[in-house]
């Protein structure tokens, strides 16, 4: 069957989906979008990505451009349409069509594309055996908080990633400190048990794993901070990994082709990784709340990797 996507007001088969050419998406990238993964025909998350959608709208001045309960029903009708029960959605909404001039146009409609796919699960091996990450000058602009559609930098970091036979790039700040990944949330567990992550400002993207991971890594009791780290203390790490609606938790096993401890996914994200799927099965918002506690299944072994800390630091959303 052939897939049916969702542009302004419509549903049409993929193949005949269009827009201008003189979308402000396709001409400026002056545009916003989100990705959600689904299971069982429900949204994982849904609730925190129309926040943060709304927050990248906002900061843009961009209207929504239909109300969100509306967005929500058009969401679960594509989902059906395309007869999937696990899968992506993948939602765009740019500043409209106007004549091709730089300042905001007046009295344009935003445009909203929607498209839904199955899930592209991390290549076996990579999954297994964890991942190769190689790190590169972080190009991007000072507004890496909002998920614009301009993601040139992240295009270019993630191809220098493939050509170097790596699964991810993650982008280094000017003083030497990892910002996050082309497409993902960086973290590490130190020398000293501390599972770290940057902190959200405008470097980095607030990914909704992120949220959901530090969240169980809370409530497991597992020491979290939220602060930069540099390039050396990764390599120097016990553990590493990365998050993200499509990649999950995943190992990473190499930075730059240096070993990180004994080159094998470690146990604090394995354990991380297997109780982000439970709580991701949990899938309705409500229920995800429960779903947090399953952090107690982290091992203790895992956990007492870990000295206990109160650091405040993950905060709900
Ligand atoms: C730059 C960047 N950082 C982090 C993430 C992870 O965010 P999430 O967990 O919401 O998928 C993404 C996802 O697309 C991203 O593009």
């Amino acid at each position: 069957m052939s897939r049916i996507a969702y542009v302004n007001g419509r549903y049409v088969p993929l193949r005949e989906a269009e827009v201008h050419i003189e979308d402000r998406g396709y001409q400026f990238a002056d545009g916003v979008y989100e990705v959600m993964g689904f299971v069982g025909g429900r949204l994982v998350d849904e609730g925190p990505h129309l926040d943060r959608l709304d927050r990248s709208l906002r900061e843009l001045s961009i209207a929504w451009p239909m109300a969100r309960r509306a967005l929500q029903l058009v969401m679960r009708e594509l989902i059906r349409r395309n007869t999937l029960a696990d899968g992506m959605l993948y939602l765009q909404i740019t500043r409209g069509v106007a004549r091709r001039e730089h300042a905001f146009p007046a009295g344009v409609t935003p445009s909203l594309v929607m498209t839904v796919r199955r899930a592209r699960p991390v290549p076996a091996d990579v999954r297994a055996k964890g991942a190769a990450v190689v790190t590169i000058p972080d190009i991007r602009w000072q507004r890496c908080d909002i998920k614009s559609v301009s993601l040139l930098p992240n295009v270019l970091g993630k191809q220098i990633a493939r050509q170097g036979g790596a699964y991810e790039a993650w982008m280094v700040d000017a003083d030497g400190r990892v910002t996050e990944g082309t497409s993902t949330n960086a973290w590490i567990v130190t020398k000293d048990g501390e599972l770290v992550t940057r902190n959200l400002e405008n470097a980095i993207l607030s990914g909704i794993t992120r949220a959901a991971v530090l969240h169980l890594a809370v409530g497991a009791g597992l020491k979290v901070g939220e602060r930069p780290f540099t390039v050396a203390e990764a390599k120097a790490a016990r553990e590493a990994f990365l998050t993200s609606t499509t990649s999950y938790v995943l190992p990473v096993v190499s930075i730059d082709g240096q070993k990180i401890a004994d080159g094998r996914p470690g146990q604090v994200t394995l354990a991380l990784h297997h109780a982000y799927l439970q709580a991701m099965a949990c899938h309705s918002d409500d229920r995800r709340k429960d779903g947090y506690r399953w952090g107690n299944q982290i091992p203790r072994s895992a956990r007492d990797n870990g000295a206990r800390g109160d650091n405040g630091a993950g905060a709900p959303k």
